[in-house]
């Protein structure tokens, strides 16, 4: 069982590595592989509407998202945490997950996702629902926590003293190894869900 850990954060040893660190502690007692990528303080640009990835099934661009493409086929779980900046996800962490999944054209369903946020005071819940729609039209299931998401900390490292944004990560972890451990045994009893054919509409016709 194995977790891919983006951190979104351009900041080494800021809020979003220590939810980030207190995710990975709990992944390891519970027995869960966890890989994490720093992907903040990276130079990854936006998507530019190519659709090339159509037939190459990659990026036209050649940098992480390609990287970590294989990494993210792998994983029975993604989890994107995200510092917040104007009450958003931060703009390389949007350009990075518009074209990973963009670009990945495998299967998603049942690899589980988790968004998780972190701020200095607002912007959370709009941040942790920005994230989750990447999962919703991916036939990811959603793990949640015992509250949306989220972190608080300003200062490098002060999240540390949110011990219930530390205890909402240590939930969302064993939370989320439940339900990677469920869907692993559900596929091998029952299979996957069956998947029509996509049947694309306009709204202009
Ligand atoms: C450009 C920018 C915009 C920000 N916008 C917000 C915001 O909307 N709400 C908030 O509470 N904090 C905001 N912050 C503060 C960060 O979310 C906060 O410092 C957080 O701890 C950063 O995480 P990091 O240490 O992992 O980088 C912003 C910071 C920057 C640099």
């Amino acid at each position: 069982m194995k977790v891919l850990i983006i951190n979104g954060s351009p900041r080494v040893g800021g809020n979003t590595t220590v939810a980030v660190n207190e995710l990975v502690k709990t992944f390891d007692t519970e027995g869960v592989e966890t890989e994490v990528v720093q992907i903040g303080n990276k130079a990854i640009r936006g998507c530019i509407g190519c659709y090339s990835c159509a037939e190459k099934k990659k990026c036209v661009f050649d940098d992480e998202v390609n990287e970590l493409a294989p990494k993210f086929e792998a994983a029975d779980g993604l989890i994107v945490a995200s510092p917040v900046y104007y009450a958003s996800p931060n703009g390389t962490v949007l350009s990075f997950l518009d074209r990973l999944f963009m670009s990945c054209k495998f299967d998603k369903s049942m690899k589980v996702g988790a968004g998780v946020a972190v701020a200095r005071r607002g912007g959370l819940s709009a941040t942790y629902d920005a994230l989750n729609k990447y999962f919703g039209i991916s036939g990811m299931p959603i793990a949640s926590s015992q509250y949306w998401n989220s972190v608080h900390g300003t200062a490098l490292g002060e999240a540390q003293q949110d011990g219930e944004g530390l205890q909402t990560m240590r939930t969302l972890a064993r939370n989320m190894t439940f339900l990677m451990k469920s869907i692993a045994l559900g596929k091998e009893k029952f299979g996957l869900p069956e998947k029509e054919p996509w049947q694309p509409t306009n709204f202009i016709r």
